[in-house]
């Protein structure tokens, strides 16, 4: 850590939520946003030296996903990527389609020279890596935007989604993540570990951002509930310990739909 101060989205809380069950966290894992020194609100107005900046939340690839417009620049995260790329998946726990798209079309509603900086780059044919687009650049040429209104994005979305890959080094990362970039502590050996829940895969179709939503079946025939939502991330047995291309029978049509990738599986 440098010292400097760290902000994150206010929503962040949810998320630690979320994750404080899944790895099964001591009581006194803190999920007040505490592990930060600010959380922004939606639309909050600060000040990076003299450039005027302004936070604006984005949710539907995360619960509490944030976008910083600093000047004419906007770093949009895992929202769009380059436009060759398209489009962050919205399934992980408390990630939504719909709201993902909302959140693009927020962003698409910056001046049309607004730089964009995207959260990742697949360099898809192996062309050299770019982070940066503009607002112009997006509506006119992303993948998954261009041939696409809310409901049909939705539908591409959802289905895309379930063929990705589960990153694998997603479970490691996280809990750092919500602990503010923090290491878990040392125990009694003087050491720091990483917990992996070996038996528990995050249905992530089953964590739902808006209520509404949460009463439906989706498409993969899991009936989402509050308290599938907020009561309990509905974890499947016995399927990240072994890979999914081992351990194919007997699990539920999503597990066996997942495969783990070291190299990402972002869009
Ligand atoms: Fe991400």
């Amino acid at each position: 850590m440098t010292g400097a101060p760290t902000a994150i989205g206010d929503r962040v809380t949810e998320v630690q939520k979320i994750w404080k069950m899944a790895y099964h966290l001591p009581e006194t894992f803190p999920t007040d946003g505490s592990q930060w020194d600010h959380l922004f609100a939606d639309g909050e107005r600060f000040a990076v030296g003299a450039i005027e900046a302004r936070a604006l939340l984005s949710p539907g690839h995360t619960l509490c996903s944030m976008t910083y417009v600093i000047g004419d620049a906007a770093f949009v995260h895992d929202t769009v990527f380059m436009p060759d790329s398209g489009t962050a998946r919205a399934d992980f726990p408390g990630g939504d389609a719909l709201e993902i798209w909302r959140s693009i079309q927020r962003i698409l509603k910056l001046p049309d020279d607004t730089r964009l900086f995207a959260g990742h780059d697949y360099r898809p044919g192996g062309r050299e890596a770019r982070w940066e687009s503009t607002v112009a650049e997006q509506k006119a040429h992303n993948l998954h935007l261009k041939d696409h209104d809310e409901s049909s994005f939705v539908k591409f979305r959802n289905e895309r989604d379930r063929s990705l890959p589960l990153p694998s080094l997603m479970l490691s990362a996280l809990q750092v993540n919500i602990a503010g970039g923090r290491l878990p502590p040392q125990e009694e050996d003087r050491r720091r570990y990483l917990k992996i829940p070996l038996n528990a895969v995050p249905l992530v179709s089953s964590v739902r951002s808006s209520s509404a939503e949460a009463a439906r079946t989706d498409d993969v025939g899991y009936q989402n509930t509050a308290a599938i939502r907020y009561g309990s991330i509905d974890l499947v047995n016995d399927s990240f310990g072994r890979q999914a291309d081992e351990c194919t029978e007997g699990l539920s049509p999503t597990v066996n739909r997942r495969r783990t990738s070291a190299t990402g599986g972002y869009r």
